[in-house]
């Protein structure tokens, strides 16, 4: 590690180590972590998240000088493609989903780096002209043997994909110079198949070359968790069961599963979204202070958390799972799940999921964790709620406090980025009345910069071999281990409930949260 560092200036000046820190970038604006000579291989460049995340990222981060100059980006993949047809589909793309705009002196300098390899995953020979091309880029564009290559594909191809990279020589490392893979999620479907994967892929990269990929740890309002909880004095001394009565974690999309039947069918939202980017969620709101922000000690934080995660005994009182049926978008009519293309009319896949969980630690004891996910619902939004005991005594007349809720800290993930704290307050008057008010945090009125996109921030990341952000195996088989008895108990339940595209949710959802004598929030 120490010797690959230094091959790509990725010690700071002082002896600092970039991934000591990962708020640096945030925080220190006068020195952005720019990459070190290297490359990236897209492995399923013509899927939809290469299209419409990764080389928008790539060149975002272009755009912004965070990418050396000699810097390669190669896609691998079955079109009949020259490298400069390769080139236009990723302009076409990086036009419509760059953050950043158009730059014609960018773009020409990037393009000059890309490369295309047409080959199968199973194709020996493909992989042979791929190592070739990668020399050719060391060579030529001096990327000195540093090289990521991504799976952008599904995990069954990850067998073959890991086995070329290896007998190609690709995998193999020179002395001062590094290989990293990064995954994609999903890692696996259960934990048995998601240890299967990590043996597979340890038989060919170590450990801290794998950068498995979730993408809300990306984002900038998940990295603030962190800030919010451990930079100030407000918030850690009521963080606790004395004072929390609850925790609603929410990823509600409005969409519905647009293009991925294949992906999503069999999978279902717990899956998708439970498994990796609320319990993430789930553990960056409950852990102890880490000692650091080093990887390590993150990840100490986060594997006492899902390690404590205890399920409900009566799984079908304290879980919901629904599939949208025909409804609305906005003002636009749309069909059920069952009639989308190429959705088995039959299909007992959830579109929509939620759990209580509870973490048996003292600071947590009885304090439920619920998560829930949906497709089709009233509205794209991602929160955590952590929502407050009542005050033990209100000296005022009852009629007073009729209007005024729970004490809440709502961390705004998106859309709205930002922090909402709600309270009481009197209502203008001569009476005494009190009602809820928000005070707001919010990112695009208090900073000038935008926030990057997740992508851009976790490829520089991997570029600069900087591991905080990503989880381990540890963490993935943790939360399968949570999850693997409710999809259990799920599979034996037949079909799941329907509710109308553009609501929230099926009816048992609201039924699991009035048993504990809460409600959802309405963001
Ligand atoms: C992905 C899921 O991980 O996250 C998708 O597979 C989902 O189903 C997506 O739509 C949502 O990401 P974001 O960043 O838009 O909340």
């Amino acid at each position: 590690m120490a010797s690959s560092q230094a091959a790509s200036g990725e010690t700071e000046p002082g002896g600092h180590k970039p991934w000591e820190n990962p708020l640096m970038d945030a925080r220190d604006l006068r020195m952005p972590r720019i990459a070190g000579p290297s490359s990236l291989v897209i492995f399923g460049v013509t899927g939809d998240l290469s299209k419409k995340k990764l080389l928008p990222a790539v060149y975002d981060l272009a755009n912004r000088g965070l990418l050396p100059a000699s810097f390669g980006l190669i896609g691998f993949g079955r079109r009949d493609w020259t490298t400069d047809e390769f080139a236009a589909f990723a302009e076409e793309n990086v036009r419509a989903h760059s953050r950043t705009p158009f730059n014609e002196a960018t773009w020409r300098h990037l393009k000059e780096g890309m490369r295309f390899v047409k080959g199968n995953f199973d194709d020996a020979e493909a992989f042979r002209k791929l190592s070739q091309t990668v020399s050719e880029l060391d060579r030529d564009r001096g990327t000195r043997g540093n090289h990521a290559f991504y799976m952008s594909i599904p995990p069954k191809a990850f067998p073959v994909v890991s086995e070329q990279l290896a007998s190609s020589g690709l995998a193999h490392s020179d002395p001062g110079a590094w290989k990293r893979v990064i995954i994609e999620k999903p890692f696996g479907h259960d934990l048995a198949s998601a240890k299967e994967l990590d043996r597979v892929v340890g038989e060919v990269f170590e450990p801290d070359s794998v950068f498995r990929i979730d993408h809300y740890l990306g984002k900038e309002t998940v990295q603030n968790i962190l800030a919010l909880r451990f930079a100030n004095m407000m918030f850690e001394p009521v963080w606790n069961a004395n004072y929390v009565s609850h925790v609603q974690i929410t990823m509600a999309e409005d969409m519905g599963i647009g293009g991925r039947a294949g992906y999503y069918d069999g999978i279902g939202a717990a899956r998708d979204v439970i498994q990796n980017h609320l319990l993430q969620l789930m553990a960056l709101t409950a852990m102890e202070e880490p000692v650091s922000f080093a990887a390590s000690d993150l990840t100490a934080e986060k594997t006492k958390v899902l390690s404590a995660v205890r399920l409900p005994k009566d799984l079908g009182a304290h879980t919901a799972r629904g599939q949208y049926s025909a409804g609305w978008q906005g003002s636009q009519p749309v069909v059920g799940y069952l009639e989308e293309q190429g959705i088995d009319p039959k299909s007992t896949t959830e579109t929509y999921a939620a759990i209580r969980l509870d973490v048996d630690t003292r600071r947590w004891a009885g304090v439920p964790f619920y998560l829930r996910t949906g497709k089709r619902l009233g509205k794209r939004v991602s929160e955590i709620a952590v929502v407050f005991k009542r005050a033990p005594h209100l000296p005022f007349d009852a009629t007073a406090t009729r209007e005024l809720g729970a004490n809440a800290v709502v961390i705004r993930v998106q859309p709205d980025e930002g922090v909402t704290l709600r309270f009481g307050a009197k209502t203008p008057g001569s009476a005494m009345e009190v009602r809820d008010v928000n005070m707001d945090f919010s990112y695009g009125r208090s900073f000038t910069e935008a926030s990057p996109e997740a992508y851009e921030r976790l490829i520089l990341d991997v570029l600069l071999g900087d591991p905080p952000l990503f989880p381990t195996s540890g963490e993935v088989d943790l939360s399968w281990k949570i999850l693997d008895p409710i999809e259990e108990y799920w599979a034996g339940l037949g079909q799941p409930e329907p509710y109308r595209a553009g609501t929230w949710g099926p009816a048992q959802a609201d039924r699991m949260l009035a048993a504990d004598g809460h409600h959802w929030r309405m963001p």
